[in-house]
């Protein structure tokens, strides 16, 4: 009986890191749309010839993509990088979208 307990409990813990696969899976492709989508475009200013993202996941973190996008002027200031970003403001970046862009964004390594 033992082993059959076991078993039930990685079919279970198996099932569940599926579905948060998927989950994420879904969560980055959403990020990726919001990233592409958003007005003023975000890649008119982060694109391979200037300000690249491409390899943000390897030192920016979520609270800092959510932090330039819903307050650049403190992050200018408080990083001493130079520059203008627009302020998206949840109008036009839901904090839904928002967690996911952010996910999307750290997700990038090259
Ligand atoms: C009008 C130009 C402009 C637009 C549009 C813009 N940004 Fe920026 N953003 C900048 C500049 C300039 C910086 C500072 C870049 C630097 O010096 O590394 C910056 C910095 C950032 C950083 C920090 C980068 C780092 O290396 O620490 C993130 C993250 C970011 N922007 C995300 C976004 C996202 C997401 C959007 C769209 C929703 C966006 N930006 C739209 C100009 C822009």
């Amino acid at each position: 009986m033992p082993r059959l307990t076991v078993l039930l409990a990685s079919a279970v813990a198996l099932s569940f890191a599926g579905v948060a696969a998927a989950e994420d899976a879904a969560m980055l492709e959403k990020g990726k749309t919001v990233f592409e989508s958003a007005k003023p475009a975000c890649k008119m200013c982060h694109n391979e010839k200037k300000n690249s993202l491409d390899n943000y996941g390897a030192a920016g973190s979520v609270e800092e993509v959510k932090a330039w996008v819903r307050t650049p002027k403190e992050q200018f200031a408080k990083t001493g990088k130079k520059g203008m970003m627009p302020t998206f403001a949840a109008s036009k970046i839901s904090d839904e979208d928002l967690d996911a862009l952010a996910a999307y964004l750290v997700s990038l390594k090259k």
